[in-house]
């Protein structure tokens, strides 16, 4: 999209994204299917996401969207019956290479969930979680980090003088960028965010979509929105799944003004879903 206003916040390097479609997928999934026991609910899924952009992923309930996300950084290998065919590529990384190391490729490619999900812990403590995990101790090392990602995730000003208090007595909007905060702490190539805005207020979410620009200066975003005028205002591109499968895929304003497939058209001016 591209007449939407850039807003800069605190913290985050403004460097300018070089529009380089030649520049290699972040991530890259091809002939990807997943079964749940028997029922097969991806159907054979190719898809590119360009690296350094938002791209949105719409469909009607139930088509796959989050179970599509789980596969790309293999959340699905916690559910049983759960079984992945084909091929995901993290740059240059086999996610599903049976040496690949789960929770390596975890730290690569963040999610954050539509219901903001903090710890029982400060605020503080939830961001510098997984830098723990990571091995972090230096006290001003996690110091340093965490004010880093709640800067990059607009919550430092909001927070900086309560940073030990517990991270459950922020409003919904507030949780919801602090678990942003946590899922960047650990410097991931890619966020991926299942519908993040739906307990917003209006405002809280426009504020919450600039924010999402000033990540995709840095991150690989990939957006699961029920919100046709989110998927729009947001992405720059947007992949249509139906029923397990990925219908079509483009360039944002090009699907959304011409479409190619009948049933894009239909899901976008609301025929259904
Ligand atoms: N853990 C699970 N076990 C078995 N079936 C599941 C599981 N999770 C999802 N499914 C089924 O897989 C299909 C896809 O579900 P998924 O949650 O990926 O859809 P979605 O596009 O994210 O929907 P929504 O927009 O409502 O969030 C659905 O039919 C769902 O019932
Ligand atoms: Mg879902």
């Amino acid at each position: 999209m591209s007449t939407r206003a850039i807003h800069v916040a605190d913290g985050v390097a403004a460097a300018p994204r070089e529009p380089s479609p030649e520049e290699a997928p972040a991530l890259h999934a091809r002939g990807l299917s997943l079964w749940y026991g028997a029922r097969r609910v991806l159907d054979a899924i190719d898809l590119a996401v360009p690296a350094r952009r938002i791209t949105a992923l719409i469909g009607p309930s139930g088509c796959g969207k989050s179970s599509l996300l789980r596969c790309l950084n293999r959340l699905n290998d916690e559910i049983d019956g759960a079984r992945v065919e084909g091929d995901v590529r993290l740059g240059e990384t086999d996610v599903y290479a049976p040496d690949a190391v789960v929770h390596e490729l975890r730290r690569r490619v963040g999610i954050v969930f539509q219901r903001p999900n903090p710890f029982p812990l400060s605020i503080h403590d939830n961001v510098a979680y997984g830098l723990r995990l990571l091995g972090v101790r230096s006290r001003h090392v996690l110091d340093e980090r965490v004010e880093a990602a709640l800067r990059a995730a607009a919550l430092w000003d909001e927070v900086a003088s309560r940073l030990d208090d517990g991270a459950l007595g922020l409003s919904l909007g507030q949780q919801q960028r602090l678990v942003i905060a946590r899922a960047i702490a650990v410097e991931p190539d890619v966020l991926m965010l299942d519908e993040p805005a739906s307990a917003l207020d209006p405002a809280a979410t426009l504020r919450f979509e600039e924010l999402l620009h000033e990540l995709a200066r840095r991150y690989t975003l990939l957006l699961v929105t029920h919100n046709m005028q989110q998927a729009a205002r947001v992405s720059d591109f947007t992949a249509f799944m139906h029923a397990g499968r990925l219908v079509e895929f483009g360039d944002t304003d090009a699907l959304f003004t011409n479409p190619r497939e009948r049933q894009t058209e239909d899901f976008i001016t609301g025929r259904y879903g």
